[in-house]
């Protein structure tokens, strides 16, 4: 297995970066752009490997899509204009892109068969089928369809209520795209606010949906129009420099163009409550909030994070458990048991991997605790093939004494492919 020596020892980051686009955005970019009727362009798209499968699944589905970095241009077929794909539909590490597919084939008039990595193998599935059958979807697979391989027969859908038993918004975002394919309202409940990126884009295509507090409502036969996105900059990316500028001295960096949506800022309330510096520029845009975000050197005190906290900040727990070991006293994680099924299970990827490196890290079945402040030390560790684990790694290398080597550094291709060189452009 491919592995790399990581930067270590060092002192100070200090500079500018464009953070690449939302990897959740972009994914519905492209979704929604081929539901839509006519041509949606979308800019400042997120080239990583997870979004390239969104965009290979629907070239299957016979949507005509042109690709060049960051520019994406798609020829909208409508709600009734997909085809039954000839092979496989792979949707490689992403399981936003089989969760919400799952979604669409739901209401469609053919049959399709989903696959993924060793990983989306291992991944629940059943939390998203079992919604759909009850819409009407014919779906099989691995233990009940628990597992990939899927296949879905999809059909008339009909309307209905549903309590979300857990708080996804993968989940929610494919029960709305059925919805939106069904006879009649659809209602959700979640039990906590999750990132709602699916209803705005559908106001921004011209769709209806309706929220109130935790409930969300979508009628079908509704019929979208091409339009123009464009992708702020993904906050769960931009999370591992904000916790390096934090846990490194003399430090100061500014991230641009970042999407300071409300269901993803959680990471920044959490870094000021543990005493970071930081300050945010919002921008005036239209669609999703976007801002700059500045942090510099910090003195950090333990927390406790928990509640409907979590959802706002779920991605980012792996790189706010290193930010942890760097501050004074105990951080609790808890409620946080969605972590054991993510790219990997990351309770214990965290633990594991921060332990080799000197941190006192305890895995909880909803959570972590982490003991600082903790000098870090070198070893060997392993991304174990998720991209934020790796990145976390990559930062937790800055401050170690000793020298760190990760194994699968690829990994970290499927949502930030620039990251090595926007680290390397900040050391100073
Ligand atoms: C995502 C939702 C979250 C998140 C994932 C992206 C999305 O997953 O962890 O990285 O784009 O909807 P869950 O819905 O499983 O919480």
């Amino acid at each position: 297995m491919n592995t790399k020596k990581l930067q270590t020892n060092i002192q100070t980051l200090r500079g500018s970066i464009a953070i690449p686009g939302d990897k959740s955005i972009s994914h519905r970019s492209i979704m929604f752009g081929a539901l839509a009727e006519g041509e949606t362009t979308v800019t400042n798209f997120l080239p990583g490997a997870d979004c390239l499968s969104t965009i290979s699944c629907f070239r299957q589905l016979g949507v005509h899509i042109e690709q060049d970095g960051q520019h994406v241009k798609i020829e909208g077929k409508g709600f009734n204009g997909l085809k039954e794909p000839e092979s496989v539909l792979d949707v490689g590490n992403s399981g936003t892109t089989i969760r919400l597919m799952m979604g669409i084939l739901a209401g469609q008039d053919f049959s399709a068969v989903l696959a993924g990595d060793e990983s989306i193998a291992k991944r629940p599935m059943t939390r998203v089928v079992n919604p759909l059958r009850q819409m009407g979807a014919t779906i099989d697979g691995r233990k009940g369809a628990e597992y990939t391989p899927l296949a879905i027969r999809g059909g008339k859908l009909q309307g209905f209520r549903y309590e979300l038993p857990v708080a996804s918004a993968q989940v929610k975002s494919a029960i709305i795209l059925a919805g939106l394919q069904a006879e009649g309202e659809t209602i959700i409940i979640e039990p906590e606010e999750t990132r709602d990126h699916t209803e705005r884009m559908i106001q921004e295509f011209g769709g209806k949906i309706e929220k109130d507090g935790h409930t969300i409502k979508v009628s079908g036969n509704q019929v979208f129009k091409g339009t123009a996105i464009h992708v702020p900059g993904d906050i769960s990316s931009a999370a591992f420099f904000m916790v390096a500028a934090a846990i490194t001295e003399n430090s100061e960096v500014v991230l641009k163009n970042v999407g300071l949506n409300s269901t993803r800022t959680g990471i920044i309330e959490v870094m000021k409550s543990m005493g970071a510096d930081i300050t945010i520029e919002k921008k005036t845009s239209e669609g999703e909030p976007a801002g700059d975000i500045t942090v510099r050197s910090s003195r950090l005190k333990g927390t406790t994070i928990s509640g409907d906290l979590i959802p706002r900040l779920i991605d980012e727990i792996p790189v706010i458990a290193l930010l942890a070991t760097q501050a004074e006293g105990i951080t609790t994680i808890k409620d946080a048991a969605e972590l054991k099924v993510k790219e990997t299970n990351r309770i214990d990827t965290v633990a594991n991997e921060l332990s080799i490196l000197g941190a006192d890290i305890t895995p909880t079945a909803d959570g972590l605790i982490i003991k600082g402040r903790k000098a870090l030390n070198g070893g060997m560790v392993t991304s174990h093939g998720d991209h934020r684990i790796g990145m976390m790694l990559a930062v937790a290398a800055l401050i170690t004494d000793g020298e760190v080597e990760l194994a699968d550094p690829d990994a970290i291709d499927v949502s930030y492919p620039q990251f090595f060189g926007h680290l390397t452009q900040l050391i100073k």
